[in-house]
């Protein structure tokens, strides 16, 4: 059986390619100790995510997850009701009522905040030789848009939601419960505040949705969507962006082709989450029946992930485009399942590509001396979970 460690995951690209070798659908022992079905070829991938019988609802795999502890906050994030671990119909009640606030449209009023967020960051990083790119740059920049989004005022717990995200979707322990505790707790008294006070953010708009008379959200529904939009809101864009600061590092000319084709960069962005996307993992899906999958045999219970990275790796060949080990940000069309597919593809995927666009193409331009301080095969990565991405990024400037 596959052991996904801390090892592997810093390799991970590497060790799936030769997964996929001996086939679509694997046993593995994820870091957080689940036993589950990792799926890592394309076409079995986009099987797992639409089939009809792999639901969020884990009641058929209790007995198994509560041998490991799991059930106490539903082998998920634990957030209460949220769209992301949630079937239809309370899925699409749950994200019809915030897809308005996500659409492509409303994601380019919000270009030039995103702008300016970046020219700051990146202004006061001019003071420095030498920076953690993560800490200045790529954590910063997400944190502020959904921030400013929700309604998240200014303060001390803005800097505490790196941690309380990353935490809260680690393995269980006391410190996961605490961060996940602090998270929610936050949520709920800022949102009482919001439907006192209402203000022209997401929030404010979502705490009238629980004043509704036909009760349309649940206070459960309302906090679990507003840690949802937190988490998956910056997390996941912290990594791309950290992600794609590393592939340039590796291929310094990749970097130079988009410095002298700046109109290259929605492509770019593209390519980056093809080639190494930050959730490297999707969330789990519950088999409520037993089903085939590619020729391996699921049985009810069961668990099934999907290996997100090594699915886009193994998409069709591009035309014309480098090998699919390769990063070629002019590539034809990059196609890729960095987003999922299916009915909980991500609902931020325009201010995903927004803030990476932004923020990669600002980076070139600004740093054109921009290199890693070390060998960038020490770059430390981000140790478990369903996120891939460097955990500092220390760079010289000039
Ligand atoms: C769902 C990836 C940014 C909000 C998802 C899923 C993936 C994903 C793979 C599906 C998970 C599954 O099916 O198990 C990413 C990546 C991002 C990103 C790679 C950045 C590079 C964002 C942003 C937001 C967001 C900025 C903004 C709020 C959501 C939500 C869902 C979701 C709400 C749940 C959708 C549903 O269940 O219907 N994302 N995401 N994501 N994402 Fe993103």
């Amino acid at each position: 059986m596959l052991v996904v460690t801390p090892e592997f995951k810093a390799d991970s690209p590497h060790r799936y390619a030769q997964l996929r070798e001996h086939g679509p659908v694997h046993r593995a022992r994820l870091t957080s100790g689940v036993e589950a079905w990792i799926v890592v070829g394309y076409d079995a991938a986009r099987t797992a995510l639409t089939h009809p019988d792999l639901l969020k609802d884990p009641a058929p795999a209790e007995d198994a997850l509560a041998r490991i502890g799991f059930t106490a906050h539903r082998a998920g994030v634990g957030l209460g009701g949220n769209m992301l671990e949630s079937d239809p119909p309370t899925h699409t009640r749950l994200r019809r009522l915030v897809a308005g606030a996500f659409s492509p449209r409303r994601t380019q009023d919000l270009a030039p905040r995103v702008r300016q967020i970046a020219d700051e960051l990146l202004d006061a990083m001019r003071e420095h030789d030498e920076v953690d790119l993560v800490a200045a740059y790529t954590e910063p920049l997400p944190i502020t848009v959904i921030c400013e989004l929700l309604g998240v005022p200014e303060g001390a717990e803005r800097g505490q939601f790196r941690g309380w995200s990353s935490l809260a979707l680690s393995p269980p322990s006391e410190q996961q419960r605490a961060a996940t505790a602090s998270l929610i707790g936050y949520l709920a008294e800022l949102v009482a505040r919001k439907r006192a006070r209402p203000g022209d953010d997401l929030l404010s708009a979502l705490a009238q949705e629980e004043n509704a008379e036909d009760g349309r959200l649940t206070r459960e529904e309302l906090i679990g969507t507003a840690a949802l939009l937190v988490i998956a809101g910056h997390d996941t864009t912290v990594n791309l962006i950290g992600n794609a600061v590393v592939a340039l590092l590796r291929q310094p000319g990749q970097a130079e082709l988009l410095r002298a084709r700046p109109e290259l960069i929605q492509n770019a962005v593209e390519e980056f989450l093809r080639y190494d996307p930050s959730v490297e993992q999707s969330s789990f899906r519950y088999a409520h029946a037993d089903l085939d999958l590619d020729g391996v045999r699921i049985t009810k219970g069961d668990v099934v992930v999907v290996a997100l990275g090594s699915a886009s790796r193994d998409a069709p060949q591009q035309q014309g485009g480098a090998p699919a080990d390769r990063l070629d940000v002019a590539r034809a069309v990059p196609r890729h399942l960095a987003f999922g597919h299916g009915i909980h593809h991500c609902l931020g995927a325009p201010l995903a590509r927004l803030e990476a666009a932004t923020a990669i193409g600002k980076l070139l331009r600004r740093f054109p001396h921009l290199r890693a301080t070390g060998p960038v095969a020490e770059i430390p990565w981000i140790p478990g979970g369903m996120m891939r991405g460097p955990r500092s990024l220390p760079v010289r400037l000039t």
